[in-house]
């Protein structure tokens, strides 16, 4: 016997049996919660005969205390269970600890992958133009992937992002729009960030698909933000990447996630329009989908749309690179081909 008073050891009694079998929310609710069972005894401490008082509401705060200790052992092992499922133990990071906080690269530790050398480019060209950076996710959940991007359960528009899940339904991103909600969300306008990410996608490979390859995601929201801006301002960031001046031109595009939403092209970097092998005898490349946020994204993102507008894009990083470099076979990025990765 624990406690003295045998109300508050048929508690106790009680609460031996109910951890076995009860999550931390339920046992929460069923003892400290409205009618819970130790909220009731700590309200009959007034009905005690004066003199019994005293020790019968020591024994339920302690009975409480215990309580709370255990709950918290247990939230911790289901965290770290959950934890321990989903770590890679070959992996020498977390697989979500942001590309700036992993080790660094060094004499010890190789060079920079030709995909990362870009990216930093990429990703200084537009912090010159006041973008801030924010990482995206490699797990994440249906909400960011579909949900918030106004691509509800059912749409036809989730088959376009046919990628893996995992079986406790995460979601290796097929996009880095995952991160348009989160960035809107805890930000007040204007916003300018850039997100670049690894993606995932069910894809048989070939030259130019991958199963795995890098998108950088733009978000840009103020008052009276235009397409005039839009346009500006991607233009002016491939022209400082591919290091000349461009013609551009729009084309529709559907993306649930923009309205109107667009497929944006550029004359060829190589050719200047005269055709040439990269650009298919064409003159013109499309390089990246992007459009005006739609109204229910913004709301979603707590953004009134009446009051603000933006654009947004995403482009593939490894088939820009592929392009500036005049790489055949995007598969060669992920081969780990040394004679290959030397060129850099
Ligand atoms: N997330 C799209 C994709 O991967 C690309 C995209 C299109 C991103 C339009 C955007 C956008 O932000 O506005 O296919």
């Amino acid at each position: 016997m624990k406690y003295n008073n045998p109300k508050v050891e048929e508690v106790y009694n009680q609460l031996e049996k109910d951890i076995l079998e009860l999550g931390s929310t339920q046992l929460g609710s069923k003892y400290l919660g409205k009618n819970g069972l130790i909220k009731n005894l700590l309200q009959t401490i007034s009905q005690q005969q004066p003199e019994d008082r005293k020790e019968y509401g020591r024994e339920i705060n302690e009975l409480k205390k215990y309580f709370e200790e255990r709950v918290l052992q247990l939230k911790d092992k289901v965290t770290s269970d959950t934890l321990s499922s989903r770590i890679d133990p070959s992996a020498p990071f977390d697989i979500n600890t942001p590309i700036s906080k992993r080790p660094k690269v060094g004499t010890t530790q190789g060079t920079s992958h030709p995909l990362m050398q870009e990216m930093e480019k990429v990703l200084k060209i537009f912090q010159n133009m006041g973008f801030e950076i924010v990482e995206s996710k490699q797990l994440d959940d249906d909400y960011h992937m579909f949900e918030s991007l106004n691509i509800p359960k059912g749409h036809p528009a989730r088959d376009i992002w046919d990628t893996f899940w995992t079986h406790d339904n995460l979601i290796p991103p097929a996009h880095t729009s995952t991160m348009q909600n989160r960035a809107m969300k805890t930000r007040k306008p204007p916003i300018r960030v850039v997100v670049p990410g690894r993606c995932y996608r069910n894809e048989a490979t070939d030259a130019s698909h991958e199963h795995t390859f890098y998108q950088i995601e733009g978000v840009y929201v103020d008052k009276n933000i235009s397409m005039g801006d839009m346009l500006g301002t991607i233009k002016t960031y491939l022209e400082s990447f591919f290091e000349t001046e461009l013609d551009i031109k729009v084309q529709p595009a559907y993306f649930p996630f923009v309205e109107p939403g667009c497929e944006f092209m550029i004359s060829c970097p190589f050719c200047k329009k005269t055709g040439c092998n990269v650009c298919g005898y064409n003159g013109w490349m499309e390089i990246m989908g992007c459009g005006m946020i739609h109204p229910n994204v913004l709301t979603e993102a707590g953004i009134d749309p009446k009051e603000y507008s933006g654009f947004a894009w995403g482009f593939g990083l490894d088939r820009l690179v592929m392009l500036k470099h005049s790489i055949g076979d995007l598969r060669r990025f992920h081969s780990g081909d040394l004679n290959f990765l030397k060129q850099f």
